[in-house]
């Protein structure tokens, strides 16, 4: 069913609220009744370095020297499917109960980069998932998978294998580790878990597979108008004489890493990093995409398609940095109630005191296509800025250099680790527990709830109060510990039925010749990133981890664990949205650094251990508790068959406009079609017989739409719909829509409809 968003209109606050409470009680309810019962377990073929003398000729070539002047390494890269099901699932991000798929706009990908020591095992993989976050469950499936791979896989584990979310909130949840995110899509998909598990094995195999020596080298760009700060207000927190040393309070600037490889001199792909959330694409949109980040990777790649300088399987990574504080609704805050006023810079609340009418407007608000256009520009924005920068990287990029890749990573409990400050004072972090204002959202989306930003005493709501008091009330010392921190959902001292949230965190980073990569498994706010990056740029540059080069150091997350946010100890005694997703407490920052120098030594080229493991998180694949009910049963109407069509396209279209046709359909969640597609829009050939495909459900503008018409009888409709415009060609075209039926007994059975030919003009 489409959903009817409740706010649209004059919205009964009161009626949602209940709504949206009772069911989240309901299911927490359950989940204790179930808990009860006993839980089951559910080359280096081409060595010679590229000389400035050869190819002097060819002007491609000859482009590409800065990056032949740094060392040689192994380099590979890879990319997959993992695109979940793409309808009945909730999507992951924004909490939103009513966010549930109704079909896909952009297939989701893993794309990994491997990149390692020429004639060693030393390696390590950066693997970017289209997705909300890494994750525990998904990294263990992952590592268990590269196991299973054999031998020839051995060298990639724990140590040296990061996980690491786009942050994209456009795609299907259900695969979290940890009981508090499974809340909303109603516990764990197995589908979906293994869809993003199997992706991610496929791209590292593929990044595997590809390896071959080359070069790396890296150069960053100035990105406008593609992100501000919707937390100012807590940014302002942090001391003036900090502030001034940054002209803006988000950070603007776009590192990106290419891969170069030795053979020819072409480039394989390239990895970038900048700080925007994705959530362009708003919280109730219901069509899988990989949002802002997702769209960015795939203008890349295909801008480079039959490229001189571009290698085949090129792949363009776009990895999140410290989001935290960033949103891509950069005309600000603004309240939906008629009163044309921004939002309150304090608490994001409304003339009414609450924050549910306060929402971000991306630049193409008032376009009313579910942020679509909105998303396009913050995606073109990242995916300009980054392609002029590798159009012209060869007079602006720095060499990556020095011969050795190290990473390190360990487990470390986060619940009272005690550890000094700079200034000697001894700090701890706490379980993890989540303030009031958690609950009341952000101005990308407000929460569900009635409480405001920066709420410092009781929530407005007693309802709420009431079921957060029987969840868990905290200990003494965990509020103590919490400071400033209201604590709502005191979520790491709650294991029933099994654990709500992390406190066991991954501690991880990476090192080829001066570059470093630090791996956070929370979205670290822009003033907490900058700390963490510049205290570890010191610590190397100060024990020469990096020799004669310069340290650059980039911060990559949210990865691995999600652990929610990471604020600067200033930003979270202001508990707004960010500091309240704080876990471990006000210390949590510096208790991070500290973490990261204490594994540094590790990083160094003489390192040839690891550090103690710490601690093994809880796994709760196999005891998390699941409502999501499977597909019963698709049948197509008296008289009618799979893949019928309905609504056959207009004859003829001209170009910029929308092309729809609508077939009879089946369950999408039948078969996720991995590497394949639901739809396609074929081009007949010159000869008048021969079909070309020419747009999958991967292109932006083919969108893909399901609907439940009779749930008794098992009816669907699918509709796909193409967004033509300029860069089609004129021509004769069809659609075709590729399904898979379920019958109530019996084997899934794919079908396929095509439409008559029609013409574009
Ligand atoms: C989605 O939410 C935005 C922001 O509130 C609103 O402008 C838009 O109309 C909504 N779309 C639908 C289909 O409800
Ligand atoms: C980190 O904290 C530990 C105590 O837990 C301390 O021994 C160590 O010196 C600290 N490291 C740094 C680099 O601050
Ligand atoms: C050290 O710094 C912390 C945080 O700014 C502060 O709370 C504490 O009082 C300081 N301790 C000393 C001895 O100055």
């Amino acid at each position: 069913m489409p959903f009817q968003h409740q706010r649209r209109g004059a919205p009964p606050p009161k009626r949602a609220l209940v709504a949206t409470i009772s069911a989240v009680s309901l299911f927490i309810l359950a989940l204790f009744a179930l808990a009860q019962l006993s839980s089951t377990p559910a080359e280096g073929k081409f060595a010679a370095r590229f000389q400035n003398a050869e190819h002097a000729d060819n002007p491609f070539l000859s482009r590409s020297r800065a990056a032949a002047a740094g060392d040689k390494y192994l380099i590979g890269v890879g990319k997959a499917d993992i695109t979940g099901p793409v309808v009945e699932i909730n999507f992951a991000g924004y909490a939103n109960t009513e966010q549930i798929g109704s079909g896909l706009r952009q297939r989701i990908y893993a794309r990994s980069f491997i990149i390692g020591e020429v004639g060693t095992d030393n390696r390590f993989v950066y693997l970017i998932l289209d997705a909300m976050c890494g994750d525990t469950a998904v990294r263990n499936g992952i590592l268990e998978g590269l196991a299973a791979m054999g031998s020839g896989y051995s060298m990639y584990g724990q140590s040296n294998v990061a996980v690491v979310g786009t942050h994209s909130h456009s795609g299907p949840g259900g695969w979290f580790n940890y009981l508090l995110p499974q809340i909303t899509s109603l516990g764990f998909d197995h589908q979906g878990y293994q869809a993003i598990v199997d992706g991610a094995l496929l791209s590292v195999k593929r990044a595997h597979d590809s390896l071959q020596e080359g070069y790396l080298d890296f150069g960053t760009t100035h990105i406008s108008e593609a992100n501000i700060n919707r937390s100012p207000y807590s940014y302002l927190a942090n001391p003036e004489s900090e502030r001034v040393q940054y002209t803006d309070n988000v950070d603007k600037t776009l590192t990106l890493l290419r891969f170069q490889r030795a053979s020819d001199n072409k480039n394989i792909g390239v990895l970038t990093w900048f700080p925007v959330h994705p959530t362009s694409m708003l919280g109730n949109n219901t069509h899988v995409t990989g949002d802002n980040k997702g769209l960015a990777a795939y203008l890349f790649e295909q801008s480079v398609k039959g490229n001189d300088q571009a290698a085949d399987g090129f792949v363009a990574g776009f990895s999140q940095a410290n989001v935290g504080d960033t949103t891509p609704n950069i005309l600000g805050a603004w309240c939906e109630d008629g009163s044309g006023q921004e939002c309150d810079f304090q608490t994001s609340t409304c003339a009414d005191g609450k924050s549910q009418s306060c929402h971000g407007r991306g630049p193409f608000f008032r376009k009313l296509d579910l942020g679509v256009t909105s998303c396009f520009d913050i995606a073109s924005k990242q995916f300009s800025g980054a392609k002029e920068l590798y159009d012209s990287f060869d007079s602006k990029s720095t060499a990556v250099a020095g011969s050795s890749v190290r990473s390190f990573h360990y487990f470390q409990d986060m619940q009272y680790y005690k550890f000094p400050l700079d200034n000697g004072t001894e700090v701890q972090t706490c379980p993890a527990a989540l303030g009031y204002s958690f609950a009341a959202g952000t101005s990308d989306w407000p929460g569900a709830f009635d409480f405001t930003q920066g709420d410092e005493g009781a929530p407005n709501n007693p309802l709420w109060q009431v079921v957060a008091g029987l969840l868990r009330v905290p200990s003494a010392e965990q509020k103590k510990c919490q400071g400033q921190k209201p604590i709502l959902l005191d979520v790491g001292e709650m294991d029933l039925p099994y654990a709500w949230s992390a406190n066991i965190v991954d501690v991880q980073s990476f090192r080829v010749g001066q570059f470093i990569i630090v791996i956070s498994p929370s979205e670290a706010s822009t003033m907490a990133g900058r700390r963490w990056r510049n205290a570890v740029k010191a610590a190397a540059s100060e024990s020469s981890i990096t020799g004669d080069h310069e340290p650059f150091v980039v911060l990559g997350g949210p990865a691995n664990s999600y652990a929610h946010y990471v604020t600067t100890p200033e930003e979270y005694n202001v508990q707004r949205y960010e500091g309240a997703s704080t876990l471990y407490g006000p210390w949590e920052l510096p208790a991070y650094i500290n973490l990261t120098l204490r594994g540094l030594p590790y990083l160094n080229e003489a390192a040839s251990d690891s550090p103690p493991p710490g601690p093994t998180p809880p796994d709760n694949r196999e005891k998390s508790l699941s409502f999501i009910t499977g597909v019963v049963l698709d049948a197509a109407p008296a008289g009618k068959s799979f893949g019928a069509v309905i609504t056959q396209p207009a004859a003829s279209s001209a170009r910029g406009s929308v092309v729809s046709t609508t077939f009879v359909g089946a369950n999408p969640r039948n078969n996720l079609r991995l590497e394949g597609t639901f739809a396609a829009v074929e081009k007949l050939g010159s000869d008048g017989e021969t079909w070309t495909q020419v747009l999958s459900d991967n292109d932006w503008r083919l969108v893909y739409s399901w609907k439940r018409t009779n749930f008794v009888l098992g009816h669907s409709e699918v509709t796909i719909a193409w967004e033509t415009g300029d860069e089609d060609a004129a021509g004769t075209y069809r659609i075709k829509y590729y399904g898979d039926s379920k019958p109530l007994i019996g084997d899934i059975t794919a079908f396929t409809g095509t439409t008559d030919a029609f013409t574009l003009t």
